[in-house]
């Protein structure tokens, strides 16, 4: 459940120039509007805010980040996020618009939350097919991420109403357009290593028809590699130093990753939320935890409680804290 969010009433709009016109001002205020792609109905924020990427984890109740899809309108937005490469070059020429999620390197200066990569240095980009989410990408000329618009552990949705059945006070609007004609998620491959292309997730396009654009077999990893189960990778990103969790302050030695009441006051000590908002600790959580990393001293951080968005922030938590090889 949302945690600070109060239930307000979501709007139901059109795909008129009026409906795309506030749904497109609303992602710009850091809200979540629900669009429809030709896979599935997508739960939308602006890919930069990540205040408003938070948003879709307390909608959805996700308990955990995983990372999620940047969508944009064209292969020439795609670049301005992703360090592009020949094999992205072919399947974007042949697929794009349509049901193919690529997943790059990150570009210097993506402007993307870390967020929507869950602290990872590559991003899952996409250009939708369905004219209504094309022109809400026209209209709001940025990265939209969208995850399926379902609550955690529901069925992804297909329509409008199905959107409205299991968010409807959760978020700021829904565009309806009618059913969604693939029906299942796009597939997902990874160019993110050299030469390479890896089927992340098997989707609404074939592997056979990707393989005959690339010339070449797609690798298939086993879904437990912990370099594609996405929630295997995140553990692999847990900070080289020491973390020790559920600390009411800082021990001698250590840096201090605060929330709420609970603050360090030394140069190295960080809050993720000063006034305790757990939408606001989620947006700082990736971002942070780098920044720490990178001073090679342990890291003590302050207990996080386990409600809304917490869940998610302290799954990411103890996988940082976990013993590793
Ligand atoms: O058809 C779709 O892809 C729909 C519509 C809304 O576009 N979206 C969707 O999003 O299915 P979601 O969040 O349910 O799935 C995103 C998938 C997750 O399995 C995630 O792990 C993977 O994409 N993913 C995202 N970024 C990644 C990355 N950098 N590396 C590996 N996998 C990534
Ligand atoms: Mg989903």
């Amino acid at each position: 459940m949302p945690q600070n969010t109060a239930p307000k009433a979501t709007e139901m709009l059109s795909a008129t120039p009026q409906g795309l016109a506030r749904a497109a001002d609303l992602l710009r205020a850091g809200e979540l509007v629900s669009f429809p792609t030709e896979t599935v109905y997508g739960l939308g924020a602006d890919a930069r805010q990540g205040a408003a990427v938070a948003a879709i984890y307390a909608a959805k109740g996700r308990p955990s980040f995983n990372p999620l899809i940047a969508h944009v309108a064209s292969i020439e937005a795609a670049k301005r996020h992703v360090i592009w490469s020949d094999q992205a070059e072919l399947l974007a020429r042949a697929f794009w618009p349509g049901p193919l999620t690529l997943v790059l390197p990150l570009a210097p200066d993506h402007g993307i939350s870390d967020l929507v990569t869950a602290g990872l240095d590559t991003l899952a980009v996409r250009v939708p097919a369905h004219p209504c989410a094309q022109k809400l990408l026209a209209a709001f000329d940025g990265p939209v991420a969208a995850p399926s618009a379902n609550p955690s552990g529901r069925i992804s949705p297909t329509t409008a109403a199905h959107v409205r059945a299991g968010l409807d006070g959760r978020i700021a609007a829904i565009l309806d357009d009618g059913a969604c004609d693939v029906g299942v998620e796009s597939t997902i491959i990874g160019l993110a290593t050299n030469g390479l292309a890896v089927l992340l997730r098997p989707g609404g396009l074939a592997a056979e028809e990707i393989e005959a654009v690339l010339g070449q077999p797609l690798a298939s990893r086993d879904i437990k590699d912990p370099l594609t189960a996405p929630g295997q990778l995140l553990s692999h990103y847990a900070p080289q130093a020491r973390v020790r969790l559920n600390a009411t302050s800082a021990r001698a030695g250590e840096c201090y990753l605060g929330f709420g009441r609970y603050s360090g006051a030394r140069a190295c000590d960080l809050t993720l939320s000063a006034t305790g908002d757990l939408a606001e600790a989620a947006a700082n959580l990736f971002g942070h935890l780098h920044r720490l990393d990178a001073l090679n001293q342990p890291i003590a951080i302050a207990p996080i409680p386990e409600t809304g968005l917490g869940l998610a922030i302290n799954d990411r938590l103890r996988r940082a804290a976990a013993p590793r090889d």
